[in-house]
């Protein structure tokens, strides 16, 4: 593979990581930096990617700490795994992010189904529970949520590919512009 075919099939796995919840990146870890200025990371499900614009969207309750961290600094880092091909992909770039509402949230949410929106009519993420409630008690139908689910959208501005082998591991890095062209590319000693 040459650098642009490297870069088109790390890409091409994360458009098929948005749709195949059995693909190795379907799960991605979204690192940002809190507000005391301190990493944070969770994993998150891949929702959309599109290698055209270079964007990544992640699905959200817009009351949990990550949308505060990402509306106050969107500079973010997405890793990711995929245990079968043995690749890391570690995109950096900014995140916008679309309040419940917005035309982004709202078509996303008209496409959930019941099962994942009811996920959003519980409590703030994060606030305690009682000893007896290890599992949330969701007050409200699967409809209340909808004031909750935010999408975070981010798009990449560089992309660092590492695939682990037995002896010669690879490594390549490449940019893209803002509107998501291909700008620089080269192989990086891993
Ligand atoms: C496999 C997996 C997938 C997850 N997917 C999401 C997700 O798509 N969106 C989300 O907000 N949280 C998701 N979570 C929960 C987050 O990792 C995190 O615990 C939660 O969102 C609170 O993060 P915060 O306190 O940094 O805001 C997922 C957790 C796991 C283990």
């Amino acid at each position: 593979m040459n650098l642009e075919e490297v870069d088109a099939s790390a890409w091409s796995s994360l458009e098929s990581a948005a749709k195949d919840p059995q693909s190795g990146f379907r799960f991605i870890n979204l690192c940002s930096v809190d507000v005391a200025g301190r990493p944070q990371a969770r994993m998150v499900v891949l929702r959309r990617a599109d290698t055209a614009a270079r964007l990544l969207d992640v699905h959200t309750d817009t009351r949990s700490p990550k949308w505060l961290e990402l509306s106050r600094n969107p500079f973010v880092t997405i890793l990711g795994f995929c245990a079968s091909t043995r690749i890391q992909l570690r995109l950096a770039g900014t995140t916008r992010l679309h309040s419940p509402g917005s035309d982004l949230a709202e078509k996303a949410w008209s496409e959930l189904s019941a099962w994942t929106r009811r996920t959003y009519a519980g409590g703030p993420p994060g606030d305690e529970l009682s000893d007896d409630e290890t599992v949330p008690v969701v007050a409200g139908d699967e409809a209340s949520g909808k004031a909750f689910f935010g999408v975070v959208s981010f798009r990449a501005e560089s992309l660092d590919w590492f695939e682990l082998r037995r002896a010669d591991n690879r490594r390549a890095g490449f940019e893209y512009s803002h509107l998501g062209a291909l700008v620089a590319s080269r192989w990086i000693n891993p």
